[in-house]
């Protein structure tokens, strides 16, 4: 970390106490150690450029996007921003090696690579070659020093707090105790919205924040008006709970009529509501039956059971639910315990800079 007395300044001349440029900043070449990260039909080319334009550094997430169309997408983000911007994607599922090429024919605009379970260690090597930073996000350090050997440059690791499937240690433990077991940079994330967060994710050791619930929750966010009310509307952290009634892993989800419906149903009835989405799944995702037993069967070579495995087709239909069809009540509504502490959506623009100036705030009063 850089010396804390000397201060530069940014692109909009202000003063910024140097310790607030990280490692991270040069490593992807962004101004401020923010990154939003992939979410799903969320992280679309908008919200990324949104994040990069203010400074951050955003990751769009390929992962639900056809992979023949994931150049498009990326040609639409590099339209909206002269930034450079990350892809998340997961590196086992079909059409892999389709994202990877064309991401690699975009190294001019691609600076990042993130991804969770199942790396493919000749592919990371493949995109280091060409000089792209693998950022892995984890959610127990023992995953983080696995990650660091097959080639990661840097770790998000994510607390339980986090938005999405998550793991059960907090933040305050997991990204102190991976700092102090990897050698690369740790970005913390879980229960991340402003300056403070900041400040103390460095005090942690780490190099930046990353946040996905609070990018979600911003104007930027392409996320269906009604459905972002709804996220507004929790004020209690106990309403955003951790439940595996809807894909059979842990998902922190914000709690509606839905998830209980799902989490009373038994194991037949819930079997054969995954089915029946299954087969929306495809009108959905454009993937052929093949297709999905291909990623389901890669699925279960990755630990996942039968049930578990044809579960995860219930995310698509209800996450399109909420995010397009602006139906909050009949969808899934993943979410970090954050959103409990949001109460207003500002451009991502608004967020980034508020969340500098209160960091820099901070680390005035605190060297004060
Ligand atoms: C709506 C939503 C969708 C998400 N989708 C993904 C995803 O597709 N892939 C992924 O690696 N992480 C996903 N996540 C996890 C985020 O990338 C991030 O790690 C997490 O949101 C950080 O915690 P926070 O929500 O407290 O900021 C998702 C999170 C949310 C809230």
């Amino acid at each position: 970390m850089n010396d804390h007395s000397s201060n530069s300044t940014n692109s909009t001349n202000k003063p910024v106490n140097s310790v607030l440029n990280t490692k991270l900043c040069q490593m992807l070449g962004c101004e401020y150690p923010i990154i939003q990260t992939a979410m799903g039909y969320v992280a679309l080319p908008e919200l990324v450029a949104g994040t990069c334009n203010a400074g951050g550094f955003g990751f769009l997430a390929a992962v639900t996007i056809p992979p023949e169309d994931v150049e498009a997408a990326i040609l639409k983000t590099a339209s909206l921003t002269d930034k450079r911007f990350g892809v998340n994607f997961h590196m086992f599922t079909p059409g892999a090696d389709i994202i990877a090429e064309t991401i690699i024919k975009h190294k001019d605009k691609v600076a990042a690579v993130s991804y969770g379970r199942g790396p493919n260690p000749e592919m990371i090597a493949r995109f280091k070659e060409h000089g792209i930073a693998m950022i892995p996000t984890v959610g127990k350090t023992q995953h983080a020093i696995k990650a660091v050997k097959l080639g990661a440059d840097a770790i998000v690791v994510q607390g339980g707090e986090g938005g999405g499937h998550t793991g059960s240690a907090p933040t305050s433990i997991i990204a102190p105790q991976t700092v102090d077991a990897v050698d690369v940079p740790v970005i913390a994330a879980g229960g991340f919205k402003d300056g403070r967060g900041l400040v103390a994710a460095l005090a942690y050791g780490a190099e930046g924040i990353a946040m996905g619930t609070r990018f979600l929750m911003t104007t930027d966010s392409p996320v269906a008006a009604l459905s972002k009310e709804r996220y507004l509307a929790v004020n209690d952290t106990d309403d955003i709970a951790v439940s595996y009634a809807l894909d059979g892993m842990p998902l922190r989800l914000i709690r509606n009529e839905i998830l209980e419906k799902l989490e009373n149903k038994g194991q037949l009835s819930a079997l054969l509501f995954a089915i029946k989405n299954g087969w929306e799944c495809r009108k959905i995702t454009g993937m052929s039956i093949l297709d999905l037993m291909k990623s389901a069967l890669v699925f279960r070579k990755d630990g996942l059971s039968a049930t578990q495995t044809i579960m995860s087709a219930n995310a698509p239909v209800l996450y399109t639910k909420t995010w397009v069809d602006g139906k909050p009540d009949e969808g899934a509504l993943p979410s970090g315990q954050i959103a409990a502490a949001i109460d207003k959506l500002e451009s991502c623009d608004d967020v980034i800079r508020d969340i500098m100036s209160e960091a820099n705030e901070r680390l005035a009063a605190l060297h004060g």
